[in-house]
C-alpha cells in the first residue's frame, strides 16, 4: 500500500540513504565537536551536583532556528525564561544533529514494514462483574497481567474499560464529532493539557509541510477548565475547533483525579484514540513542535526500521538513580515508589550496566516527553503494557519503561520489538522546550 499516492517513485530507501551520505560526512566534525562539548558539560554538571545536591529541573530554554536540517548550525541558547530563581547550577543541554531529509517530497514508506511481528490484539471493552467499581483501566489480575506480556493473539486491558451496562462512565469521554474526526486520522500528532498546567504552544507552522497540514491530524486534548483558561488568554477555537494547527478536543469526566496520570491516557494510548492511524507522535505540552511530522517518522522509524522510538534521559540511565531522583524531588509517594521497584526487582529488573556490550538498551531511563510510534501489534502491545504499569503502580513512567521493555523481550524471544532509543539531544533539535506553566505538587507526595 502506498502511503503517498502519486508520489511513489521508483526509489527505495537505500537510495535515499545514499543521497544523504555526502552531506553527512561533512557534518561529522561538527557532531564530534558537539559531543565533546556535551561530555564536558556533563562532567561539570556531575561535579556541581555532587558538591551541592541541588535540584535538577533542567529544561533549559533552547531555541533552534533555521530549517529542520540545520539543527546544529542554528543552535542558540537562552537562559531560563519565566523562572525567577536563577541557579548557577542549572545546566544547559544542547540539541545535536539530526539528519532529517530536506523535504517530504518523494518520501516512500519502506515496504519491509511487513517484517514486524504479526498478531492480533483486542482490548477488554467491558467488565461485567457488578461487585467491582468500574474504572477506566479495568481490574486486571496479576495472572492476566503476566499473560498479557505474551506477544500473540489476545484480548488485554488497555484503558477505556466500561463497567456493567447502565453503570457510570469510566471517563475520557469525547464528543461524537471529535471521535469521528479522530477515527479517520491516518497519522496523528497529539499532546494534552489537563488542569491548566501549561500554555498552548502551536506547532511552528512554517516548518510543517503542506502535505502534513492536510494529511496529519494535530490533536490537543484538554479538559473543560483548561479550555476556559486558554479562552481567557485569547486562545479560542475557531468554528472547526482549531487553534492554529491544533484541533482542540475536550475530554469530559477525567478518569483519574491526578491530572498527570490522566495525561498518560493520550500519551500511551494513541492507537486506541486514533484507531485507524498507522503512525503517531506524542509530545509533551512543554514543547513546541518545530519539525515536520513526516520527516520525524522517516528519520526515527522508517530509516531505522523501527516501530517505536523514544529518547533516552539526558543524564540518568539507571532506574535506581531515577528512583532516588523522584524521591529527592518528592515526585511521588516514596512507599509506592519502593513497592514498585521491589516488585520489578523480584521479577528480574537489574541495574543498568553501561559497560556490558550486550546491554539491551542505551539507557533504562527514557525521556518520555516525545514518542514516535508505528501502530504495529508489538508497538501497540508495548503501549498497553506500559500504560497498565502506570495504572497499577506509580504514574512515574520512567520507572516502568525498562522493566516493561525487558519483560516483553524476555517473554517473547522469537518476536522482536524494534525499539529505537535515540539521544535526548536529538529530541531537543526537533522541538522547542519551555518550562511548564507551574508545577502543582502531585497528590500523595510525602
Ligand atoms: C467479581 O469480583 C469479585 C471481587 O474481586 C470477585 O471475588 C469475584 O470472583 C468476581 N466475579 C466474577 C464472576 O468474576
Ligand atoms: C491470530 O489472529 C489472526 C487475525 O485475527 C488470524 O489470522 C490468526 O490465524 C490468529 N493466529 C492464531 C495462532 O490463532
Ligand atoms: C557489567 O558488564 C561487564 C561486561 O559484561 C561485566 O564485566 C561487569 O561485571 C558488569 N557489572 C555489573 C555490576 O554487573
Amino acid at each position: 500500500m502506498s502511503w503517498f499516492p502519486g508520489r511513489r517513485r521508483d526509489m527505495g530507501l537505500s537510495r535515499l540513504g545514499k543521497e544523504l551520505l555526502p552531506e553527512r560526512r561533512g557534518r561529522r566534525i561538527n557532531k564530534h565537536r558537539l559531543s565533546h562539548l556535551v561530555l564536558l558539560i556533563l562532567v561539570i554538571f556531575v561535579f556541581c551536583l555532587g558538591a551541592s545536591g541541588l535540584n535538577l529541573i533542567l529544561h533549559g530554554k533552547i531555541e533552534r532556528k533555521n530549517s529542520s536540517t540545520q539543527a546544529a548550525r542554528g543552535l542558540r541558547m537562552e537562559s531560563d525564561v519565566g523562572s525567577p530563581r536563577k541557579s548557577k547550577h542549572r545546566r544547559k543541554y544542547f540539541p545535536c544533529e539530526v539528519g532529517l531529509l530536506d523535504s517530504v517530497d518523494n518520501l516512500v514508506e519502506p515496504t519491509t514494514f511487513v517484517e514486524f511481528a504479526k498478531f492480533s490484539l483486542q482490548y477488554v471493552d467491558r467488565e461485567d462483574n457488578s461487585s467491582l467499581i468500574p474504572r477506566f483501566a479495568g481490574h486486571q489480575t496479576l495472572d492476566e497481567r503476566e499473560l498479557s506480556f505474551n506477544a500473540r493473539n489476545q484480548t488485554l486491558h488497555c484503558g477505556f474499560v466500561k463497567g456493567p451496562v447502565g453503570s457510570f462512565s469510566t471517563g475520557f469521554d469525547l464528543e461524537e464529532k471529535d471521535k469521528n474526526f479522530m477515527n479517520q486520522c491516518k497519522i496523528a500528532v497529539s499532546s494534552c493539557i489537563f488542569g491548566s498546567s501549561d500554555f498552548l504552544r502551536r506547532p511552528t507552522s512554517k516548518q510543517i509541510s503542506a502535505y502534513s497540514k492536510s494529511n496529519v491530524c494535530f490533536v490537543m486534548f484538554v479538559d473543560q477548565a483548561t479550555l476556559y483558561t486558554l479562552a481567557s488568554e485569547g486562545n479560542v477555537p475557531d468554528e472547526n475547533g482549531n487553534i492554529g494547527l491544533w484541533r482542540i478536543v475536550v475530554v469530559k469526566s477525567l478518569p483519574y483525579e491526578d491530572m498527570r496520570r490522566t495525561g498518560k491516557v493520550p500519551k500511551f494510548l494513541a492507537h486506541r484514540l486514533f484507531p485507524s492511524s498507522r503512525y503517531s507522535i506524542w509530545l509533551d505540552s512543554k514543547m513546541r513542535l518545530n519539525t515536520d511530522p513526516m520527516l520525524i517518522i522517516e528519520n526515527f522509524l522508517w530509516r531505522t526500521r523501527s516501530e517505536y522510538a523514544i529518547s533516552n534521559h539526558y543524564v540518568r540511565h539507571c532506574v535506581w538513580e531515577e528512583v532516588l531522583q523522584n524521591k529527592r524531588l518528592n515526585k511521588y509517594n516514596h512507599r509506592a515508589i519502593d513497592e514498585q521497584l521491589m516488585f520489578y526487582q523480584s521479577d528480574g529488573l537489574v541495574k543498568f550496566n553501561a559497560t556490558d556490550p550486550n546491554t539491551p538498551l542505551p539507557s533504562y531511563v527514557p525521556e518520555g516527553s516525545f514518542i514516535v510510534r508505528a501502530h504495529t501489534p508489538m508497538s501497540n502491545l508495548f503501549s498497553c503494557l506500559w500504560f497498565n504499569e502506570v495504572d497499577r503502580f506509580t504514574s512515574r513512567d520512567q520507572l516502568s519503561f525498562a522493566y516493561t521493555y525487558l519483560k516483553l523481550k524476555r517473554q517473547n524471544p522469537e518476536r522482536l520489538f524494534r525499539l529505537n532509543m535515540f539521544k535526548d539531544c536529538e529530541r531537543r533539535a526537533l522541538l522547542k522546550l519551555f518550562h511548564h506553566r507551574e508545577s502543582p505538587s502531585p497528590p500523595n507526595a510525602i
